[in-house]
């Protein structure tokens, strides 16, 4: 048997004495390790395991490191280097016990290589590209010896009003839980103890996408059915990948806050789903529950969160001032902090801190010299991920591709804007290391062509939104004036456009409009730009607009006046080469939208998997007496998984390998998908199942498979999807699975709207 004097040197004159004081911990079991380690603990030093402690503000450094030498944190977030967290280990390991901290942050797309936001990753529907994203950000993360993410943020969003929809990946389940998968595997890596591993923390547990009218942090009321059917897959995929740690949501569900949910926290998530790793509050929301008035007071927060199956409390501390006088009273059984304190030390053993609590943090003499230095960043992987995240919704008379000898007008206050690539939650990303359209198009048209380049407007003029989204950064504003007047940015934008061939705007939304607590009314291009638009449109030029937005905005303007839309969301570092790879053409336009567009506020929620209703609206017939808006057509402007490429796709109807399907068999579904155009391209070909009749009201369709197939132009090939019993399967009004016998309809196009259609029968 390995005992503790075997498990390296690096730690060992660390740990050892401590924990070799008592019984010899067996290191290499981890459940044997934990118990003894468990055993040997205060309550004093059991409770600091469950504090998981925000760096700045009320805890300055110095202080922190008198809280780690005396036990009473388990885990730090937002120190982002070797040379910040080494002293707080070690601090950490001056301890009784000498048990080291995990440190945390939220790197949700790139660490300090920034991907493309969570929208934008979704939109390319390749996993290949989210993985490449997942892997580098851990690579990153962790060189700077960070050992855990708060991500993947895997929210179903169906309220484009809501802010955070930036973060998430849409508005499916099938596609987000594809992601959340593939997310939590790239962080993970190969083993989670690897030096180059991040545990992920998969958030927001649960249904924080849901909360009502779009409104940050407000309430969710939802049915059961609903629940499982469309909102919880993609927590639980994440958990079934193995993710090592899940972050509670803020939101209440069905009038219980998720922070004193047990019945999340501790019926569906532990007892149904099987996890078996730490959870953790979302930011101050322990006291957050004195708020919600589900308590009266710090203590019953406290005794609510933990009795709940709340883990570990983050930046709160309630936990640190309550649970052991609440031990004392018998109010809450010293079993249950230890369970707790058990998935903490658990989690710690996975990332192998015991083995060697620098194990990411490494020697100071291999610190690098310079964060951000050029060569710790990935471009080539961030503009290839980029490139495939971007969504060409309209190219009348393909205006697009641009010619590289054209004289172009690029106008926008986003063409130039370095800090607004970076999209919101940017971990460790820099703005100035960022590439913007600008810059790439210049580079792009070299000199052969000509850039004149004119903001044209400011992103909004409202002084009250830019004073909130600059609320947090008075010193270094994000937003930025132009105190030039709107008609003078105008006059130039037309100016500079009158003298081009073609007109590229760059317009939407600054980086802090789609954000957490940025929920918005409205939809619109903010006004200041609708005014330059209408501007440029007057000259008759071709107008091509680039968007750049963390939601999907209204575009019915757009639709109707631009030559070509492009939406980019907000692409990361390397994001302006990428959206000029496609303008001039070197990448042929591939993604497809995760979210519907809806063409108006009012018509919010769009979302294209909606149940069947006893009086839907049907196209082409009036619409009195269906379940419809009488002054706007019915259904998104653009439908979820949409978007075009610069060539033509043909797709033959499906063809089913058998008439029935048998229990316990497959049924394949093949397609011939056919490249038509003139240039090499790629689209996604998707299948959509529709149950026809089943005990419960289902959806018109759901996404149940996706493929992203390359074709050269006019090449064809077979594309195979196989169908089981599984992909049948809904939660029946006892919250079963099943798979109802019965006709099916099976869905195939390369967007969720315009699909082929082919029937079959479950038996
Ligand atoms: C957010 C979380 C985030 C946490 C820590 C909270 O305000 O809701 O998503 O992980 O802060 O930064």
């Amino acid at each position: 048997m390995k005992t503790l004097c075997l498990f390296g040197l690096i730690a060992a004159s660390l740990v050892l004495p401590a924990l070799a004081a008592g019984e010899p911990a067996v290191l290499h079991d981890k459940s044997v390790f934990v118990e003894q380690l468990l055993k040997r603990m205060t309550l004093q030093e059991k409770i600091g395991q469950l504090r998981l402690i925000s760096i700045g503000g009320d805890m300055p450094k110095e202080r922190l490191a008198e809280e780690l030498t005396a036990g009473n944190v388990g885990g730090t977030f937002n120190s982002v280097t070797r040379h910040d967290n080494r002293p707080l280990q070690e601090a950490a390991l001056r301890s009784r016990l000498q048990i080291p901290i995990f440190f945390a942050y939220d790197v949700v797309h790139g660490h300090r290589t920034i991907f493309p936001i969570g929208l934008g990753l979704a939109s390319s529907w390749d996993m290949r590209a989210v993985a490449t994203a997942g892997r580098i950000a851990a690579i990153e993360a962790s060189a700077d010896g960070l050992d855990m993410t708060f991500a993947p943020m895997v929210d179903i969003t169906r309220d484009p009003r809501w802010g955070r929809t930036s973060e998430g990946f849409g508005e499916d389940p099938y596609l987000v839980s594809e992601i959340a998968r593939t997310m939590v595997k790239a962080y993970q890596g190969e083993s989670l103890g690897n030096a180059d591993s991040l545990m992920a923390s998969v958030k927001h547990f649960a249904l924080y996408g849901a909360v009502e009218g779009g409104r940050d942090y407000n309430v969710v009321d939802m049915s059961p059915q609903r629940m499982h059917q469309d909102y919880l897959p993609p927590y639980r995929a994440a958990v079934d990948a193995g993710a090592g740690s899940v972050m509670v949501a803020l939101n209440t569900i069905n009038g219980v806050p998720a922070s004193a949910n047990r019945w999340l926290l501790r019926d569906l998530l532990r007892d149904d789903w099987g996890f078996s790793g730490v959870t953790i509050s979302d930011h101050g929301a322990i006291t957050e529950l004195l708020r919600h008035g589900v308590a009266a007071d710090g203590r019953e927060a406290a005794r609510l969160a933990i009795a709940a199956g709340l883990d570990m409390s983050m930046a709160d501390s309630l936990y640190g001032e309550h649970l052991a006088e609440l031990v004392g009273a018998g109010e809450v059984p010293m079993q249950t902090i230890d369970q707790a304190v058990r998935e903490v030390l658990g989690a710690k053993y996975d990332l192998g801190l015991f083995h060697d609590p620098f194990r990411r943090i490494g020697q100071a003499s291999d610190d690098p010299h310079d964060v951000n230095a050029e060569s710790r960043l990935h471009r080539q992987a961030a503009r290839e991920v980029a490139r495939q995240s971007l969504v060409l919704l309209e190219n009348q008379n393909q205006v697009l591709p641009l010619d590289k000898s054209a004289r172009i007008a690029l106008v926008g206050p986003l063409a130039d804007s370095h800090i607004d690539m970076l999209g919101s939650w940017s971990a460790a990303g820099v703005a100035s290391q960022t590439v913007t359209l600008r810059q790439a198009m210049q580079q792009a048209l070299g000199t052969d062509g000509q850039l004149l380049h004119a903001r044209g407007a400011n992103i909004t003029n409202d002084k009250q939104m830019v004073e909130y989204l600059n609320f947090l950064n008075w010193d270094n504003p994000e937003v930025v004036q132009d105190p030039r007047s709107a008609e003078e940015m105008i006059a130039e934008a037309v100016a500079a456009a009158e003298r081009a061939d073609v007109i590229v705007a760059a317009v939407g939304e600054s980086r802090g409009m789609s954000h957490e607590s940025s929920s918005r009314t409205s939809l619109q291009i903010p006004a200041s730009q609708q005014a330059l638009l209408r501007a440029l449109k007057e000259t008759g030029k071709p107008l091509v607009l680039v968007l750049m937005n963390g939601r999907p905005l209204n575009l019915t303007w757009a639709q109707g006046n631009a030559d070509a839309v492009l939406e980019t969301w907000f692409s990361g570092t390397e994001g302006g080469h990428a959206i000029a790879d496609v303008l001039f053409g070197d990448f042929n336009p591939s993604g497809k939208s995760p979210i519907s567009f809806p063409r108006s506020v009012g018509q919010i929620p769009t979302y294209y998997n909606h149940p069947r209703l006893g009086r839907p609206f049907t196209e082409g017939k009036p619409g009195n007496y269906t379940s419809q808006y009488f002054e706007e057509p019915n259904g998104p402007l653009y439908p979820f998984g949409y978007g075009l490429s610069y060539t033509e796709f043909s797709l033959s109807p499906p063809r089913l390998s058998a008439e029935v399907l048998s229990r316990g068999q497959r049924l394949e579904v093949s397609v011939t998908l056919k490249n038509t155009g003139e240039r090499d391209g790629a689209t996604v070909v998707q299948l959509y199942i529709h149950d026809e009749a089943a005990s419960l009201v289902r959806s018109v369709k759901e996404l149940k498979g996706f493929r992203k197939v390359w074709l050269k132009a006019g090449e064809e090939q077979q594309v195979r999807f196989d169908i089981s019993e599984d992909e049948l399967k809904f939660f029946d009004a006892q919250l079963e699975q099943v798979a109802e016998a019965g006709m099916f309809e099976v869905q195939v196009g390369l967007d969720s709207r315009s699909v082929q259609t082919q029937r079959f029968e479950l038996r």
